[in-house]
């Protein structure tokens, strides 16, 4: 099953918001996903619930001491598996940020451990394409970029196509993406014109399920729980599962 890096150099796009809901929705599927957190924030750490750990219990170690991927993971106690993200991991991106090697690193970890697992592995990027987010492209068989319905996120989106466009040269393969419309906000036109010129451009990579502005998937990670736990006939569980549904029909987590 396929490695996914949910990535987008913008911040605040909704990628952990669609890292937790993902991995929510595929456990509850039975599919058993690995969620990974390669922000320095650990907001996605956060979220699930997980406090007071090391910079040693997190995937920093395993930049850092080479520590084997499956020793830092854990399994919660909803039955999803993680890798935990600390602080420490921004030096990482300070420390090893010219070196061409260091980016190839966490693919190389996966295909020795954890990808013989045969389950999803979701990553959960930060908001940098730095020596990280470029240890998850190269890792990545697929790249989720969620992209909220504001004029500038538009813009940001059709530069991380660019510089996506700009490593399939050397990795010489093609990098296969989708791209999710987030924070949707049906009063406003300017989410139908953001749909409509997404549309346009990245025709069927634009997933049809567009994820609605709502309270509950912002109020979730204030509980440790992922939307479903939290509210489950929210608007917000409801696209959720839609796009669960809408990618693993595709064949996206294969
Ligand atoms: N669809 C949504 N509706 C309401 N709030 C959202 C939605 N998606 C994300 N948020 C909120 O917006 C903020 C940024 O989202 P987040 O997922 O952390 O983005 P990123 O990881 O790209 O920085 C968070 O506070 C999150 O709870
Ligand atoms: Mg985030």
């Amino acid at each position: 099953m396929a490695v996914i890096a949910i990535f987008n150099q913008k911040g605040g796009v909704g990628k952990t918001t669609t890292t937790l809901n993902l991995t929510a929705g595929l456990a509850r599927m039975g599919k058993r996903p690995i969620a990974i957190d390669l922000d320095p924030q650990a907001h996605l750490t956060l979220t699930l619930g997980v406090t007071h750990i090391t910079g040693d219990e997190s995937i920093a170690a395993f930049f850092r001491d080479n520590t084997p991927l499956p020793a830092l993971m854990r399994e919660l106690e909803s039955g999803v598996r993680m890798i935990p993200a600390h602080m420490e991991l921004s030096k990482i991106e300070a420390l090893q940020s010219k070196n061409a090697a260091a980016a190839r690193k966490l693919k190389t970890g996966l295909d020795e451990s954890l990808a013989q697992q045969g389950v999803p592995i979701l990553i959960d990027c930060c908001p940098t394409l730095g020596v990280l987010s470029l240890n998850a492209v190269l890792a990545a068989d697929r790249i989720l970029v969620p992209v909220s319905a504001d004029f500038l996120s538009l813009q940001s989106v059709n530069k991380l196509d660019l510089a996506l466009k700009a490593l399939e040269g050397p990795l010489n393969r093609k990098i296969e993406k989708r791209i999710l419309l987030t924070r949707f906000d049906a009063r406003r036109k300017l989410s139908f014109d953001i749909y409509d010129q997404l549309k346009k451009r990245y025709g069927a990579q634009l997933c049809e399920t567009r994820v609605v502005e709502n309270v509950a998937l912002a109020a979730s990670p204030t509980q440790a729980k992922d939307v479903f736990a939290f509210a489950p006939s929210s608007p917000g569980a409801r696209d959720y599962a839609k796009l669960v549904l809408e990618l693993v029909e595709a064949g996206f987590f294969d």
